[in-house]
């Protein structure tokens, strides 16, 4: 018994997930192997990543390696595409997703220059070396995949960083111009945009326990029963990987339970309101 599932979704399937060694990144290469993929690891925290490989041999599942790579740095990133393809012999999945949510800045006078500048340099011009080495080698295949993780930020202002924020509408625009570029190639080009998830990213930029960030989460959400897993957009991904999304291109898929598709402040105020009228009566 090997650890692949049935119904494989993405066999024969080579997949880069960038930011693979935690979180998303983590979990999605844990699934995309499930369903058959042959995968490369791309990171920064190396003895993560490479226990994650270990790992998934102990599973019987050998196909998932471990390369560094900083996103920021072309050649880091050019070579571990070239990596793939001598390795597994193709490219079709590339998975954008290595992110940093930067300082905490929440007003433009303390916002720090440099902080702006790392922000943009892993979260959007990252982003765009994963896509154009990618590009490379899918164009003359006539097939491939491309990938980002962007943010609920993509779609609600005022509840994260500027530079944050800003750097995930960037990838947004990315995806789309990109989509527009490389359709005629057969390439396909998507977005995730996942709403809070207490992954490691999180819980060190709060500085809270897991347990307080799922807590914050779901006392917030609109949709309630479920407490939202890295697994979850793992999901997404697999799906938008696959060929069950064949005529799915451009899309910035909200992964968040529903939380973008309001704001309540006003029904809260007006039901306060008649709240404190009542006590008055
Ligand atoms: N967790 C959330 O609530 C949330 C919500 C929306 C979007 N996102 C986005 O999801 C993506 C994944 O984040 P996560 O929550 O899984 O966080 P995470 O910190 O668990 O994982 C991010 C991974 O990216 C890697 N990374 C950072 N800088 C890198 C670089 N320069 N080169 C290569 N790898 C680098 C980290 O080492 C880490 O392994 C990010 O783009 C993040 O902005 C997260």
């Amino acid at each position: 018994m090997n650890g692949h599932i049935p119904n494989m979704r993405l066999e024969g399937k080579v997949a880069i997930v960038t930011g693979g060694a935690s979180g998303f990144g983590e979990s999605t290469v844990r699934l995309f192997a499930k369903h058959g993929a042959k995968v490369l690891v791309a990171d920064v925290q190396d003895e993560k990543g490479l226990s994650l490989c270990k790992e998934l041999a102990c599973n019987s599942i050998n196909d998932v390696i471990y390369v560094h790579c900083d996103v920021t740095q072309d050649s880091d990133v050019k070579n571990v595409v070239n990596t793939a393809v001598s390795t597994f012999g193709k490219l079709n999945i590339m998975f954008n997703n290595a992110g940093i949510p930067g300082n905490l800045d929440f007003t433009i006078l303390e916002s720090d220059n440099e902080n702006f500048k790392r922000v943009f340099d892993v979260n959007v011009f990252g982003s765009f070396l994963g896509a154009k080495h990618a590009a490379r080698v899918m164009i003359p295949a006539k097939c491939g995949v491309i990938l980002f993780t962007s943010s609920v930020a993509s779609v609600l202002s005022g509840e994260s960083p500027h530079s944050y924020t800003v750097s995930k509408h960037a990838v947004v625009g990315l995806m789309k111009n990109l989509c527009v570029e490389l359709g005629q190639h057969g390439i396909r080009v998507n977005c995730i945009s996942p709403g809070s998830v207490s992954t490691p990213l999180v819980t060190n930029a709060m500085g809270l326990e897991k347990r307080v960030v799922d807590e914050i989460v779901c006392e917030s959400a609109v949709l309630k029963g479920v407490v939202p897993e890295a697994e979850d957009v793992a999901e997404a991904a697999v799906y938008l990987a696959s060929d069950g999304a064949r005529y799915v291109t451009g899309v910035n898929l909200v992964v968040d339970g529903g939380y973008s598709t309001t704001n309540q402040t006003y029904s809260r105020v007006i039901k306060q309101t008649f709240e404190s009228l009542a006590k008055k009566i």
